[in-house]
């Protein structure tokens, strides 16, 4: 089977950018939920997200695999005239430092066992803001990841961040971008 970054950078590698150049919906709604500041976009993609809060006043570190998706990254801020730091790691290895960020922003990645480095990411006080697919996304046909481990059970993401105040949680199926998805989106802060 491919690597994870093989596979990545497989899709990033067209000029056309996979994932778009528009922030994810929520995020866009929300951010002035999200406290200004130092931010984590944590598999952050062709960087559509992490560009979005640079626009937005956050000062950004930008963490991918792909080497394909940072450089496109680099590109749509230089694009949209902002600065932000890109780092091409590897998040089994990456050490998220402690007490570092205002916000962290996880979008369509799912690592079960990063959860408590993001916890410890935060400042106190410091949110975070995640969105991904339920298992019901499977049912849909509109595309997402093949193997079952990437998507949320019914409650899941609300029950990963009990220990932290829930701002803001939704599950179900959404049409957002002219497509339809399931998925659980959810805003917290560390207490
Ligand atoms: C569905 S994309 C989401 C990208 C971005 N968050 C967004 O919403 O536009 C999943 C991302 O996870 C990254 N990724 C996969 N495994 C990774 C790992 N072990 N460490 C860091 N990034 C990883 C991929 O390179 C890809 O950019």
């Amino acid at each position: 089977m491919k690597s994870d970054q093989a596979r990545w950078n497989d899709r990033f590698g067209k000029k056309e950018f996979a994932l778009g150049k528009e922030p994810n919906p929520f995020l866009k709604k929300h951010i002035r939920l999200l406290p200004k500041g130092k931010a984590l976009d944590i598999a952050s993609g062709e960087g559509r997200n992490a560009v979005f809060l640079a626009q937005h006043g956050f000062e950004v570190d930008a963490v991918d695999i792909s080497e394909k998706g940072v450089r496109k990254a680099k590109k749509l801020a230089r694009e949209k005239g902002v600065k932000m730091n890109t780092f091409l790691v590897d998040l089994d290895q990456y050490p998220i430092e402690k007490e570092r960020y205002d916000l962290i922003a996880n979008f369509y990645f799912l690592k079960r066992r990063l959860i408590p480095s993001i916890k410890k990411g935060l400042k106190k006080g410091g949110k975070v803001i995640f969105e991904t697919y339920l298992l019901e996304h499977r049912t849909l046909g509109t595309g997402g990841p093949k193997q079952a481990k990437y998507f949320l059970k019914p409650n899941e993401l609300l029950r990963l961040f009990k220990d932290f105040r829930i701002l803001f949680y939704r599950e179900g199926i959404f049409r957002e971008s002219g497509k339809k998805k399931a998925v659980a989106s959810l805003i917290a802060e560390k207490r």
